[in-house]
């Protein structure tokens, strides 16, 4: 088979990055007063200029025949019709089905799964409108107040993700908390905080076998029937899994174990009961439409022409970057607090889905895949580490996600949000060059000796590319969008560098060796296999340990 790198596409692209990498992009907006409508595209209420870019129009052409070229157009039917693109561990990744609401029928192994799907919505309505309209109370006939999501990974960032993104959609009287890292300290601040008489629990697994959210778990099972009593667990607790017996064996009532299945990767599975923390906050037709908004890019994503399709674009503007131009990192600088755990999000979506070096025939690849994900919203990293993206030695390709209306009409805020956003985008691609650097020092009084040895200081080297993503405002559709094009964008670049977006190997051996770590810890041996700096360290702690 020929590699990647063989291709004739992909040499061209060598080729024409070797010629257009001098280009400066302003001097690209002065020859052509189309670019910016060129270089846009836009799907509902959500709108992407990718104008500052260093690209020309052949550029996407080019991009769009190695795209042709790996196939995507197939790769693309095969993720829709349930191929098992998921090849390692032979599955398909139907995360698409879980937003196809109103489908008739989907066939998986015999099984019907569009009705199975249906059936877990029913089954979340139903549950949903009984907590929100307080039908469902707490054991001492409280009303549900707080909601605690016990899960880690995809179990987590999901649903934390989205329920800070739409908190302003949220019903008064409830409040979300999300349990995932393993720390104590964590866990009591939490139970600090919420009266448990009024909580519900969700214990978020796929799987139901994860360590950190199976004892996280089990510590407050215990510490809740201490409090208020063994006889009202299933009053508090709630499960979501694909592991159906694991989740009765854990005391979970069969009426209230939500389901979730193989063909949901956990980095996907937001769109399934994974997301009940954010069905029961905004309320269930609210969650229908952030599957909507899913769908809708599920739709475009599957009939537009690559040169239109907004996932396609990222990814292949992604691959252009990482592949011809070497950047090894991606920024995601969302100006809107309610995108603070985005990046989060992301780097669990991309690093986890991309993070691969190897090829579906099992050789190793010979170029870059996924980019490190870093970020932090607008304003707070422009006070923090855009000093390295404008002047670091690093090429770091930056999204910047805007959100045109505020939810709180304070207009003097948001003016300074969304300027700050723009000027950061324009300041990536315009720099500062010496001359004007001296010329600024000279105006505010400097010597000629002086401003000349401190411009040097000054110089940014701008030419540096960025995508803005506008959203009208953040609602549940909008937001459904933005996490699908992401999605896909995952999908479209795993595609065409040829490797299996869906699965993790590369997290299993942690678990194996903690489990061996765990349990000299537990016996108070010590294991030889370890390197000397392991098994120093592990007889570091049990000195340290107990503080008596
Ligand atoms: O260890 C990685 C991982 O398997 C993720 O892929 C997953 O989202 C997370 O752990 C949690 O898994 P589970 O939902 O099965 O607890």
């Amino acid at each position: 088979m020929t590699e990647m790198t063989d291709l004739l596409e992909w040499q061209a692209l060598k080729t024409h990055q070797e010629q257009i990498a001098p280009l400066k992009m302003q001097d690209c907006f002065l020859q052509d007063a189309d670019r910016f409508s060129r270089f846009s595209l836009s799907l509902g209420d959500l709108f992407l200029d990718y104008s500052k870019n260093r690209i020309l129009p052949n550029t996407i052409h080019l991009l769009c025949q190695l795209a042709e070229a790996s196939h995507l157009s197939d790769k693309i039917q095969q993720l829709f019709m349930g191929d098992s693109v998921n090849y390692s561990e032979n599955r398909p990744a139907l995360h698409a089905v879980l937003r196809t609401l109103n489908h008739n029928s989907l066939t998986l192994n015999g099984k019907n799964i569009a009705s199975d799907v249906q059936s877990a919505l029913d089954k979340m309505r139903i549950f949903v409108e009984k907590v929100r309209n307080k039908t469902w109370r707490g054991a001492t006939g409280k009303p549900i107040r707080h909601i605690v999501n016990i899960g880690i990974g995809g179990s987590h960032l999901g649903p934390l993700m989205a329920t800070h993104a739409l908190a302003p959609f949220a019903h008064p009287e409830l409040s979300c908390h999300f349990i995932s890292n393993i720390d104590s300290l964590h866990l009591h601040q939490v139970l600090n905080k919420i009266d448990p008489e009024s909580t519900l629990f969700i214990i978020s697994s796929k799987s139901f076998t994860t360590l950190e959210t199976l004892t996280n778990a089990s510590t407050i099972r215990h510490w809740f029937e201490k409090t208020v009593g063994r006889n009202h667990f299933s009053q508090h607790f709630v499960a979501v899994t694909a592991s159906f017996e694991l989740a009765k064996q854990f005391n979970m009532n069969e009426d209230t174990i939500f389901p979730l299945w193989d063909w949901v990767g956990g980095r996907y599975s937001i769109w399934s009961a994974i997301g009940l923390p954010l069905a029961l906050l905004i309320g269930m037709d609210a969650f229908l439409e952030f599957l909507t908004g899913a769908h809708l890019v599920d739709q475009h994503f599957q009939t537009q022409a690559f040169s239109q399709n907004i996932p396609v674009i990222l990814g292949l503007l992604g691959i252009w970057y990482i592949n011809f131009f070497g950047a090894a990192h991606h920024a995601i600088i969302p100006y809107a607090h309610q995108l603070q755990y985005f990046r989060a999000y992301l780097q669990q979506l991309d690093m986890e889905s991309n993070g691969k070096n190897i090829s579906k025939k099992g050789d190793p690849i010979n170029f870059l895949t996924a980019p490190v994900i870093l970020g932090e919203q607008g304003c707070n990293g422009q006070h923090a580490f855009h000093q390295l993206l404008h002047q670091g030695p690093h090429f770091i390709p930056v999204d910047f996600i805007l959100v045109g209306q505020d939810q709180h009409d304070l207009l003097h805020h948001h003016d300074i949000l969304i300027g700050s956003g723009l000027s950061q985008a324009e300041a990536l691609m315009r720099g500062k060059t010496v001359a004007e650097a001296f010329s600024e020092l000279q105006q505010e009084g400097y010597s000629s000796t002086e401003a000349f040895q401190l411009a040097k200081h000054k110089v940014i080297p701008g030419n540096r590319p960025s995508n803005l993503l506008f959203l009208k405002k953040i609602t549940p559709t909008t937001l459904g969008m933005l996490i699908a094009i992401y999605e896909h964008k995952t999908f479209v670049q795993g595609a065409i560098w040829g490797i299996n977006s869906f699965d993790q190997w590369g997290v299993e051996l942690g678990k194996t060796l903690l489990s061996t770590i765990l349990a000299e810890l537990k016996h108070n041996n010590a294991a030889h296999s370890h390197d000397a700096s392991t098994l120093g360290l592990i007889q570091h702690y049990k000195k340290i340990r107990n503080p008596s």
